[in-house]
């Protein structure tokens, strides 16, 4: 039993995913025999169903100089930032002087906008390589982890008109801290809006490679409004969001200070009659996930046994959880491949396979391709329309193994 990070509450673990790494702790050769590994595992609160890791990883073995995640990196991401700064400078940035801050800007995919706008604004974030990259699109970065500390030394005047974090919130283990600093921080009718991977996604879409170190919260309506209250807020409103098969943005504001939505009762419904919060849903979902690792598997080595070339598509984080968990290694797939040149040429963490650029996908004509940046589907196979046509077939193990 461990206890639960919000509210004390005891945690019973749901499942275990076994010796991972941090997943976008891409690695070179030499680095590969002394690999930072802990136990990944999930369980959820008897008291305020917050499902959580059981063990975290320091917060400075995940976010390091060289971090490699870059929110800029598909169409889908670069659009619908475009859209929530269009619409928060429409909406919550009018008033005289408006003061928006982010908590984990990365590239400066969202904040770029608020800048070209002339807005005042703040991106916090901690790893230098991606805060450099923001920067340069015009972007005012704070190069440090955001915390109560962090938040009293960045106010000034009212305070923040809007908190933002987009798969951000969910990464940050200590929530009462980060909570005191939003407290510290906001404007007294500002919103602390949160775009962040959805538990349902994961549980009913068996999305399950979303479990990884950096995902130390897996939220629900039910959950995040337990939080809010924990931490003196009141969640106010929510709404489906596209990014990564499925997240939530929620808003939150300081209680009483805004009308709640009626969303917000909806997706509380929704839940309650999914069984999203039940522990038999989550006990079901942990026996499916052993069935997909059987079938990939077995998958794989039959490909290989009849002669089949299979390489895979992308190296997002979610990779490192499904090859480690397992067991695929550059004997079942010997390279995949990715867009992101900071990627290129280094090995998926745990399991080894090497990074290629895209180009060497084309050059290998595999007959199968693994799809793990299964959420950019659309664009990817859009983009390798050749491969299909010449017979190629794409594999995708999620929400079950299938062969396109
Ligand atoms: N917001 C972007 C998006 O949605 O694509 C980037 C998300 S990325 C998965 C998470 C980002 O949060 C990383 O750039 C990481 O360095 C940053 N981060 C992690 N912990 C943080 C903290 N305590 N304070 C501020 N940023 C943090
Ligand atoms: P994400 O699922 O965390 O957004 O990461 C997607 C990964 O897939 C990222 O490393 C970039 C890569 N990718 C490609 O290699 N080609 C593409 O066309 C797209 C959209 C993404
Ligand atoms: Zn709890």
């Amino acid at each position: 039993m461990t206890s639960c990070r919000i509210c004390g509450g005891a945690v019973g673990e749901l499942l275990d995913l076994g010796r991972q790494p941090s997943a976008n702790r891409f690695l070179s050769p030499e680095e590969a025999p002394q690999e930072y590994l802990f136990r990944l595992a999930i369980g959820a609160c008897d008291t305020c169903t917050m499902v959580q890791l059981m063990e975290d990883v320091p917060q400075e073995v995940r976010y390091h100089p060289a971090y490699r995640y870059l929110a800029s990196g598909s169409a889908l991401h670069r659009k619908f930032f475009a859209g929530e700064a269009r619409r928060l400078l429409e909406t919550e940035l009018t008033g005289p002087d408006p003061f928006m801050v982010e908590i984990g800007c990365n590239d400066g995919v969202l904040l770029e906008h608020i800048a070209q706008a002339g807005v005042r604004h703040l991106g916090v974030e901690p790893a230098a390589s991606v805060a450099a990259l923001a920067e340069a699109k015009g972007v005012t970065v704070r190069n440090s982890f955001f915390d109560d500390v962090t938040a009293a030394e960045i106010r000034t005047g009212r305070g923040a008109d809007v908190i933002y974090g987009a798969n951000t919130v969910c990464h940050i283990a200590y929530q009462d801290a980060l909570f005191r600093g939003v407290d510290t921080l906001l404007a007294p009718d500002g919103v602390f809006v949160m775009v962040e991977p959805y538990l349902g996604t994961i549980v009913h879409g068996m999305a399950f490679d979303q479990i990884y170190d950096e995902h130390v919260y897996y939220f629900t309506a039910h959950s995040v409004r337990a939080m809010a209250r924990t931490f003196g807020f009141e969640l106010v409103d929510v709404e489906d969001v596209p990014l990564h098969g499925g997240e939530i943005r929620y808003t939150l504001a300081r209680p009483g200070r805004r009308p709640i939505r009626p969303a917000v009762a909806d997706m509380l419904a929704r839940e309650q009659s999914s069984g999203l919060i039940e522990r038999d849903t989550l006990a079901r979902f942990a026996r499916a996930v052993a069935q997909i690792r059987e079938d990939l598997v077995d998958l794989l080595r039959g490909l290989r046994a009849e002669g089949r070339t299979v390489v895979g598509y992308g190296a997002p984080g979610k990779t490192a959880t499904v090859t480690t968990y397992c067991g695929i290694g550059p004997d079942l797939l010997p390279f995949t491949c990715d867009s992101t040149p900071a990627k290129q040429g280094l090995l998926v963490p745990g399991s080894h396979i090497p990074v290629l650029p895209p180009a060497e996908f084309d050059a290998a004509r595999p007959d199968y391709a693994l799809l793990f940046a299964w959420n950019h589907a659309e664009e990817i196979m859009a983009k390798e329309k050749a491969f299909r046509d010449r017979g190629g077939r794409w594999i995708r193990y999620v929400p079950r193994v299938r062969v396109d």
